[in-house]
């Protein structure tokens, strides 16, 4: 059933919530889905809203991209009308950048499996997004850009900590400063994306896996995403002992429903 919520105004975004589907679309595809505080604080209002039912959460752009990063209009004299990215001299810039921060670190959340469906460009802010998802399913037109330190910037929207999980510190390192393209084949290769498919496949892949996201219990899949998720903190003895932990919290949560 359809939801009524809707994506805040003027934030450049849409939201389709179909049963246990909740779609994200980035929607200023005249601008490259380019992005701004709007933007982003729209991202933070939709995580805060989610219906309980919601179990994965598709990102995903309206166009020919992804998304081209940061509006780079922000950052010129002219700036943006009804626009304003926080200045670092301001005192307010911290709490600025994790106001936007808090728009991606959603996606992470237990109760809900995120997945980003890129094709074409995603930029900066826009591979940052797509890094702030559980899973990357990509077209085979996609390619990826981490472009901050080639404008003198550190990627601060979440992103480095995801990158460095995936592909390793050499390589994320070797990714930022050269701010080099990744391709489709090259991202799969590296382990950033789970998939690539053909450019016309890839609303069909992302619907099928986000129904076989579905399959397991909601409080199953939750529990097992707050196990997982804990694992790279964790030594083996203590990992192990979170299974045993979580598998009495599920069991006994269940009652009746309990398999044993
Ligand atoms: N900001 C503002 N406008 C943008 C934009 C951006 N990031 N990216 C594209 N556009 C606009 C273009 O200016 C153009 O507008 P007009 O039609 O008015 O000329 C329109 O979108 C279409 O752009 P292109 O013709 O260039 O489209 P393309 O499909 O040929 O190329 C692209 C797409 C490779 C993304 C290219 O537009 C591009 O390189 N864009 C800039 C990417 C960039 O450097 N982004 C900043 C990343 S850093 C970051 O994101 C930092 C952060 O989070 C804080």
């Amino acid at each position: 059933m359809a939801s009524s919520l809707a994506a805040p105004e003027g934030a450049g975004l849409k939201l389709d919530i179909d049963g246990p589907v909740a779609t994200i679309t980035l929607h200023r595809p005249e601008r490259r889905n380019a992005m701004t505080p709007s933007l982003w604080r729209g991202l933070a209002a939709i995580g805060d809203d989610l219906p309980p039912e919601v179990r994965v959460v598709v990102v995903r752009g309206d166009g020919p991209s992804f998304s081209a990063g940061i509006d780079l209009r922000l950052f010129t004299p002219e700036g943006i009308p009804g626009e304003e990215l926080t200045s670092p001299s301001d005192p307010d810039f911290e709490d600025a950048v994790a106001s936007y921060q808090a728009g991606y670190l959603w996606l992470r959340r237990p109760e809900i499996v995120s997945i980003a469906a890129v094709h074409g460009y995603a930029i900066g802010g826009g591979f940052q997004l797509a890094l702030a998802c559980d899973l990357r399913v990509c077209a085979d037109d996609a390619i990826f850009c981490m472009k901050e330190p080639a404008l003198g910037l550190v990627p601060d929207l979440t992103g480095t900590k995801p990158l460095v999980e995936l592909v390793g510190l050499p390589r994320a390192l070797e990714i930022c400063l050269t701010a080099r393209n990744i391709d489709a084949a090259e991202a799969s290769a590296l382990g950033l994306v789970q998939r690539v498919v053909p450019a016309a496949d890839l609303d069909a892949a992302v619907a099928a896996l986000a129904a076989g996201l579905c399959t397991a219990a909601a409080d199953t899949a939750r529990a097992t995403k707050e196990l997982l998720l804990g694992a790279p903190g964790r030594s083996l003895a203590e990992q192990s002992a979170a299974e045993i932990a979580m598998q009495a919290r599920l069991q006994r949560s269940r009652g009746e429903d309990s398999p044993w």
